[in-house]
């Protein structure tokens, strides 16, 4: 795809998507990365002398106007970063947004209000798409987070305007399709969280491309239903037990190893005070629930991660936002910090909780992307990256 760096951009109006969809509580930015790793685009455009107009959702507000999803945080955090005066509208498209851009020098930012207050930015309304495209001359996205919806920002804009790729998107797409069109072997993928419904086809393309897939988290419970084993009161998908098994015998048909859970941390209650206990897999206790990976499973895990060229890890083992229950979950992001392999962190809790335990220099790359990466991952198309201009 063309990048920025292939366009001329001085003097021109640039409509540049971005994904300032940063975690806010209370109206603080917790956590800035997002912001920051779009940097190095923004200044590249500064210091070409365009003029830059930052267009980002925030949460999901539904086509409504929600004071708590105003991108004003991100805009007064860019600024800080930037150390460099950027103004923030209230509005996202409009007579008042043109006329403020009219009055931009070459080199100035502004941050336009979060692009998901219309309804036509989720449905790629066409008209919205032509009503951003009105106000620049030419279109980035950096929005790798942001890359598999098929929005107004995000893609409908792409067809009105020269559209090219961000420093940051570039990377990504660098990065993650370098590691996995050609991987350095043995190939680990992590593959943690909640659901199984959300990880069928990571799952099946990893043990497609992998040499090892570990399973852990929320969504190993459905593989040891489906194995016959109790899980007391832990999660499970019930219509995705076959699911789970067909993913144990394409394992063995692809002569792939599989690593599931030994040993399983499980608690009496869901807070951080409850009592646990450590039971091998097949001796869950019907009233506890499975919340972590046990010390047995740890280990395992970590000495394939520790003995892997290239490690790409998507979810969490466990709930690791509690500190009892987050000793899994550390144990892999540790593992993923001391390895010689090239380590990927997909976006989203994974990247959370990498952040949480200070070990983000430690890792490679950490993907801005949460969902982005995983639809990556499964070998979808993002729309947001087809729309852009090839070479
Ligand atoms: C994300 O946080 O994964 C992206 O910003 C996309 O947000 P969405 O899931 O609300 O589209």
């Amino acid at each position: 795809k063309k990048s920025v760096r292939d366009v001329d951009v001085k003097g021109k109006r640039v409509f540049m998507r971005v994904d300032f969809n940063v975690p806010l509580e209370d109206g603080k930015i917790t956590d800035d990365t997002r912001i920051q790793e779009t940097l190095p685009t923004i200044k590249y455009l500064v210091e070409q002398g365009a003029k830059v107009i930052l267009a980002s959702h925030m949460g999901r507000p539904k086509g409504e106007v929600v004071d708590s999803m105003r991108l004003t945080p991100a805009a007064a955090r860019l600024g800080e970063l930037l150390g460099k005066s950027v103004k923030k509208l209230d509005e996202s498209i409009g007579e008042n947004v043109k006329a403020e851009i009219a009055k931009m020098e070459n080199g100035d930012v502004i941050v336009l209000e979060n692009v998901r207050f219309h309804k036509g930015e989720e449905k790629n309304d066409p008209e919205l798409a032509k009503a951003f495209a009105e106000l620049a001359d030419l279109y980035v996205n950096d929005a790798f987070g942001a890359a598999h919806r098929a929005h107004a920002s995000t893609e409908g804009i792409a067809h009105h305007l020269p559209a090219v790729s961000g420093l940051l998107m570039e990377k990504e797409l660098s990065v993650l399709s370098k590691a996995l069109s050609n991987p350095e072997r043995p190939f680990t993928a992590i593959v943690g969280g909640s659901k199984v419904k959300d990880k069928i086809d990571v799952i099946n393309k990893m043990l497609e491309i992998a040499d090892n897939v570990i399973i852990g988290g929320g969504l190993t419970y459905t593989f040891f239903k489906a194995q016959g084993h109790e899980i007391g009161k832990s999660l499970v998908d019930n219509d995705k037990l076959e699911v789970a098994l067909g993913f144990i015998e394409k394992a063995k048909e692809l002569g792939k190893n599989l690593y599931l859970p030994v040993d399983i941390v499980v608690s009496d209650d869901f807070s951080a005070d409850a009592n646990t206990q450590i039971v091998p897999v097949d001796s869950i206790p019907a009233e506890w629930e499975g919340i972590d990976i046990g010390p047995k499973t740890r280990e395992i895990f970590a000495d394939v991660i520790k003995d892997s060229k290239l490690i790409v890890w998507n979810g969490p083992m466990g709930v690791f936002e509690i500190e009892p229950f987050s000793h899994g979950t550390r144990a892999v992001a540790e593992a993923c910090a001391e390895t010689q392999g090239y380590t990927i962190i997909g976006g989203g809790d994974s990247a959370a909780a990498v952040e949480k335990f200070k070990l983000k220099d430690k890792m490679d790359h950490i993907s801005t992307g949460g969902g982005a990466s995983l639809e990556f991952m499964e070998g979808k198309v993002l729309p947001g990256v087809v729309a852009l201009n090839d070479k």
